[in-house]
């Protein structure tokens, strides 16, 4: 599965490139409104972001620096102008990643790449949903394999893309799965690409987002309000807990226990878990690499999209009747292309550049700085977790 269909071929991500740089010179700046000064990452001068030597992304690899410059003078009237920005979102194929995929490609000022498992279904939704062919660009992704993962990265390194926003979104929930199911590398599913698989691709391609020279550079973990236990929904059993993380450091596999916390296999409670790992991560990325990077992380709750594939396991009687409770009864419902414009503005609304924040919406669609659950706050958690992934996936 892995193996198949690896990527665009790169004539094509190449034209994207050309493209989005043939294009960049032509956009307008105005949907950044941006100062210079306000982004002092950002070498405009040099054109290039040239990563420096430093400590603790000691174990990022040495590359090549982005030649593309972010930002043109325009010749005749002085404006600045913004290239178009490079974004990668997993699981683009379906509900909110198609619909935040949708979204930024119809401001003509992102190029999406569509980071899928199903190569085939992905153009099939792109062209669905109306999507102009040069403002998007397939590549394989199976977030199940760790080989995968990292051929991805060789895949996108060789199309000389810049990247300048990452979106780990993609997610499998098994709510009635009785038996656990396993990645390429032997981790329970729910973790393994929720958790694993992003945790891996985010500090593979840190290191692409560090040396782009793009004005905003950010890297969205996609959270849950099912993986927060201060909320009404993060309170439906079975709870989130990842408790003294003994099922981690086990390995997640067949041989010991699937679930992070040591405990029977739960899918529902697997999923929730792996959650509360997203936002963990997210977290841990702004401790340690915030401050010396100026990139943004971020993750969010963008609403309940009752009517994504998330629950296509769930019983035909829930998949009926969540919709319209959600809709009637919670009044938490979101459309799908309500959330992917959500999900698009956390992506490149300059007014939320925060770092370690978790978004959410209110009744009025307005965005605002939601609080955690104890748990998915937790720093020493946060860095048990980063640690213990940092062994599973190689890293360490
Ligand atoms: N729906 C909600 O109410 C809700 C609420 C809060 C948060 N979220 C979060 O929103 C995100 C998107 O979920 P959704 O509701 O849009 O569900 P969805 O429609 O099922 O989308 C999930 C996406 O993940 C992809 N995917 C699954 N396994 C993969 C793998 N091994 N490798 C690469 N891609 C894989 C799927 O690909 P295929 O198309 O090939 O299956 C699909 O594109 C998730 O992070 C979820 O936790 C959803």
């Amino acid at each position: 599965m892995a193996l198949q269909a690896s990527f665009l071929p790169s004539a094509a991500l190449s034209k994207a490139h050309r493209e989005g740089k043939a294009n960049g010179g032509a956009k307008d700046s105005a949907f950044f409104g941006l100062s210079f000064s306000d982004h002092k990452k950002s070498d405009i001068s040099a054109s290039v972001f040239v990563k420096r030597p430093n400590a603790s992304l000691g174990a990022v690899r040495a590359q090549a620096a982005v030649t593309t410059p972010a930002i043109k003078q325009a010749a005749a009237d002085g404006k600045k102008t913004l290239r178009k920005g490079n974004v990668i979102v997993t699981g683009a194929s379906s509900g909110l990643g198609l619909a935040t995929a949708k979204a930024l490609a119809e401001t003509g000022k992102w190029n999406v790449i569509m980071a899928c498992r199903d190569f085939l279904k992905a153009e099939k939704a792109a062209k669905s949903a109306g999507m102009a062919k040069e403002n998007y660009a397939v590549m394989h992704l199976d977030l199940a394999s760790l080989d995968s993962v990292r051929q991805f990265v060789k895949s996108f390194r060789q199309s000389e893309m810049p990247l300048d926003v990452l979106v780990c979104n993609a997610a499998v929930y098994f709510p009635t799965a009785k038996e656990p199911t396993y990645t390429a590398d032997g981790f329970e599913m729910s973790v393994g690409v929720n958790h694993l698989g992003h945790f891996l691709l985010a500090r593979e391609l840190l290191e692409d987002l560090n040396a782009s020279d793009y004005p905003s550079k950010r890297l969205i973990i996609v959270g849950s309000i099912t993986g927060n236990t201060n909320t009404l929904a993060g309170n439906v059993p079975p709870k989130a807990n990842l408790g003294d993380l003994r099922g981690l450091a086990g390995g997640l596999n067949g041989l010991g226990s699937t679930m992070i916390d040591g405990g029977e296999f739960d899918g529902a409670k697997a999923y929730k878990d792996s959650k509360v790992c997203n936002m963990l991560t997210m977290q841990e990325f702004h401790r340690r690499f915030h401050e010396e990077t100026g990139i943004t992380f971020a993750s969010l709750y963008p609403g309940c999209i009752a009517t994504t594939g998330l629950f296509r396991e769930h019983i035909p009687l829930f998949r009926l009747l969540f919709p319209p409770f959600q809709k009637y009864i919670t009044k938490g419902f979101v459309s799908e292309d309500e959330a992917g414009k959500r999900l698009a503005k956390v992506v490149s609304d300059p007014s939320l550049t925060k770092s370690g924040v978790y978004w959410s919406w209110n009744a009025n669609s307005a965005s605002f700085e939601n609080q955690l659950s104890e748990e998915a706050s937790d720093p020493e958690k946060a860095r048990k977790v980063w640690e213990l992934s940092e062994k599973m996936v190689g890293l360490a």
